[in-house]
């Protein structure tokens, strides 16, 4: 199983242990609005989608959820998707619990899953989206070394309603100095 240490998280793929913490965040208005994971009535529903985020068989993604190193419990959800093996790039989301925001999970789990994707998977570049509203974002985008490239109209289908909006793309190559 893979397992990154930042300063204050251990990131491993998510496990169905992990439900009341990925239960709660699929929830949060926030992740709702700007992340959707998908529908999460239940326990059982977190479970199965933490079953989805750990299974990397298709080599399309690499999931891992960020825990707390001294109690194990879950903070965080990462994930290096799209991962196209012939162009050697990939895209990557986040969402942190509400309780566990505002001390760096974000920006520390979206720089190690970073230098993981460019020292054990070789690839080349990292692409990260959101919203031009999600301000929180572009902070977390910038502060894990992410350069601004550009915004796209009209990219963002904001979820249950008919509004669409820009986005900023921000990139981040093995090259540039990170953190
Ligand atoms: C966005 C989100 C991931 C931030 O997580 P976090 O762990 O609180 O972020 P961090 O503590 O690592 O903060 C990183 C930077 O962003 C800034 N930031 C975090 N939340 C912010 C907010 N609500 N408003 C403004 N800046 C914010 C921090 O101040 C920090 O900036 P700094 O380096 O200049 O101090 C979290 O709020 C979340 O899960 N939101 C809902 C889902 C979402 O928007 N996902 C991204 C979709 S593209």
């Amino acid at each position: 199983m893979e397992r990154l240490e930042t300063a204050d998280l251990v990131l491993r793929p998510p496990v169905e242990e992990d439900a009341p913490e990925a239960f709660l965040l699929l929830n949060d208005p926030d992740v709702k609005l700007w992340n959707p994971g998908g529908e999460c009535p239940d326990l059982e529903a977190a479970a199965a989608w933490c079953r989805a985020g750990g299974d990397w068989s298709s080599g399309t993604h690499a999931t891992f959820h960020a825990v707390d190193p001294e109690t194990g419990t879950m903070l965080g959800n990462v994930s290096l998707f799209a991962i196209d093996t012939d162009d050697r790039v990939a895209k990557i989301g986040y969402r942190v619990l509400p309780s566990a925001r505002g001390r760096g999970v974000a920006r520390q789990m979206v720089d190690a899953v970073t230098r993981w994707a460019f020292e054990s998977r070789g690839l080349m570049r990292v692409q990260l989206e959101h919203s031009v509203h999600n301000r929180a974002s572009c902070r977390v985008a910038e502060a894990a070394g992410f350069v601004h490239e550009g915004t796209t109209r009209s990219a963002y289908a904001v979820p249950g309603s008919e509004v669409r909006e820009d986005c900023h793309i921000h990139g981040r190559l093995p090259s540039d100095p990170g953190l």
